[in-house]
């Protein structure tokens, strides 16, 4: 059985102060669950954000590293330096870092091996753009992706990872894929993955929804048999909406 898994994405949003008492709601809110729970604050609130989430059950997540281990790269953050501040996770290949920051799979393959050979999950991004949808490019784009992102991976290695299937047309639009569109991708994702590894990893691997998951879409989401936990943006940042969608998935 996969557990449930659900991460909250804030990307570029939110002061110290509110990600401190939106981190403090989910922890004393969210009660015993056995689902996974993670919250990705911007960088330089993973400190605070750390010192909250401490001993709870709620795990902290990056939304980017650099692969190198340390050096001159002025502006990076290395995995080390994530798991010195506590990170469990780090999201890897979001769509808004492939498409407004010009992000390549070979990049995203060099963070996830530097991710993994750190001891951090990678939760690994893939999803098509409305005119790839529309030209019924969908199968290829998830699959070259996932190819070029997971290249050089071991077995082991990739029964670790997290894959998050994020359609970009469904993104911050409130458009959200139904449960069939989301399912049948997801299926694709599975498949490949067991013509590329083998059927154990393929059924351990947890492959994430995300795009405008809201508490009221989630559960009919939640409920395809190949989707295994949600990657939230905006919704993430309420905790009534956050912990109404970990609600969805028990
Ligand atoms: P959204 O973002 O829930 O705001 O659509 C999802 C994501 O980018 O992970």
């Amino acid at each position: 059985m996969r557990r449930p898994f659900i991460a909250g994405n804030w990307k570029m949003n939110l002061s110290r102060e509110e990600a401190v008492a939106l981190t403090q709601g989910i922890v004393e809110q969210l009660g015993t669950t056995d689902i996974e729970v993670a919250v990705a604050p911007p960088s330089v609130y993973l400190d605070a954000v750390g010192q909250v989430t401490k001993g709870s059950g709620v795990g902290l997540s990056a939304q980017n590293m650099y692969h190198e281990a340390n050096g001159a790269f002025t502006g990076e953050i290395s995995a080390s330096m994530l798991l010195d501040l506590g990170c469990k996770y780090v999201i890897l290949g979001h769509s808004e870092r492939r498409h407004i920051l010009g992000e390549t799979d070979e990049e995203v393959n060099r963070k996830v091996l530097a991710a993994l050979a750190a001891g951090l999950v990678p939760i690994v991004c893939v999803g098509e753009t409305l005119e790839q949808r529309e030209a019924d490019k969908t199968q290829s784009v998830v699959q070259q992706q996932c190819d070029g992102s997971l290249a050089g991976l071991t077995n082991e290695q990739m029964s670790g990872v997290v894959v998050a299937y994020e359609p970009v047309w469904a993104i911050g639009t409130g458009k959200v894929a139904t449960p069939e569109q989301a399912e049948e991708v997801h299926a694709d994702l599975r498949r490949l993955l067991e013509t590329r590894y083998n059927p154990e990893v393929a059924a351990a691997v947890r492959i994430q929804y995300g795009g405008s998951v809201k508490p009221d879409n989630a559960g009919e989401l939640l409920g395809q048999p190949n989707i295994d936990g949600a990657l939230v943006g905006g919704a993430s940042m309420k905790v009534d909406s956050f912990l109404g969608i970990i609600a969805a998935a028990k």
